[in-house]
């Protein structure tokens, strides 16, 4: 029986250069979709797959976050005096159980890969989750529930893909498809970190999802940098690839890249289209816009 996955890693020390200066005293996990911090939905992503204990690996500038995920005493009181017994319930639903959360900061911004690595004395021996949390997955059941049940089936390494348009590969990492298991899910043999036009071996981009081995921590412990000089997890899963299985997963559902601007405001109106209030106003305000002339270059 393949060991259960219990633990996530949600790296958050990345600096957010693309979204300056709004991310320059807020972390870009805090930048809100609707109504949440991009990071809620990860976190509640993760919850819905059966995850029990969430490791942040965060860097300086990033306490907010860990206070998002704590109680809030004085709110809490204040809402309570009032009887706003709503507000209260959304606060609690939200909130991770008690001492099912683990903070470490990565000293330096060294790269993904880096980040991953101080997370290792907290996973210890286990296999495990990643879930990069500039992504969000707008999907009928929690993306990484879906490769949790692959996994249950194939065991091994299982990393989330989605198709993208053949034109666009060059701008993502692509995985090489080795053989399928079935119409989803496939057994794969490479990865490309942005190959050049004309020269990808699929369609099939990585999303940051993962759910790894523990054995990566040996290869990430090895430092070696790659791609901008950064400690890259792609190299160290290529390392452990040469030993272990890796699975692909098309998952149901759409990613938004919310690390991008378009990204993030494309999560703001497909999550506002959810709210049936919202979306009412929504799209006759979008009808408006589009009928707007563009903006001169
Ligand atoms: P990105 O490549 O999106 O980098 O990192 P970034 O710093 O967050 O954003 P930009 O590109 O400067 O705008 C992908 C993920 O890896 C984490 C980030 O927090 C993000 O979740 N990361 C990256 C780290 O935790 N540490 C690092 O050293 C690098």
């Amino acid at each position: 029986m393949n060991k259960p996955i219990r633990k996530a890693v949600l790296p958050v020390a990345g600096l957010g250069t693309r979204f300056l200066p709004a991310t320059k005293a807020v972390p870009k996990e805090m930048l809100t979709i609707v109504d949440r911090p991009i990071i809620q939905y990860v976190v509640d992503e993760a919850r819905a797959a059966g995850i029990e204990h969430i490791v942040f690996v965060t860097g300086r500038n990033k306490q907010v976050i860990e206070d998002h995920f704590d109680m809030a005493y004085e709110l809490e009181d204040t809402l309570r005096a009032r009887n706003k017994v709503a507000a209260l319930e959304l606060l609690e639903k939200h909130r991770p159980q008690p001492g099912s959360t683990s903070f470490t900061r990565q000293q330096a911004p060294l790269g993904l890969g880096h980040a991953i690595w101080c997370a290792r004395d907290i996973i210890g021996n286990d296999p495990f989750a990643i879930l990069l949390p500039d992504m969000i997955i707008k999907s009928k059941v929690s993306c990484l529930k879906q490769m949790v049940d692959l996994y249950e089936n194939v065991g091994g390494n299982i990393i989330a893909v989605e198709e993208v348009p053949e034109d666009e590969t060059h701008n993502y990492g692509i995985v090489e498809i080795e053989e399928e298991i079935n119409e989803t899910a496939a057994r794969i043999s490479n990865m490309v970190e942005k190959p050049a036009p004309g020269t990808a071996p699929s369609n099939l981009m990585i999303t940051g999802r993962y759910i790894l081995q523990p054995e990566i921590f040996d290869l990430l412990g090895k430092h070696n940098k790659g791609a901008g000089d950064e400690i890259q997890l792609t190299d160290s899963m290529l390392a452990l690839m040469k030993d272990q299985s890796f699975a692909s997963l098309k998952f149901e559902g759409q990613s938004y890249d919310c690390g991008s601007k378009l990204g993030f405001l494309s999560a703001n109106i497909a999550f506002g289209m959810d709210d049936p209030k919202l979306a009412q106003q929504l799209v006759p305000f979008m009808e408006d816009v589009i009928k707007q002339p563009l903006a001169a270059e």
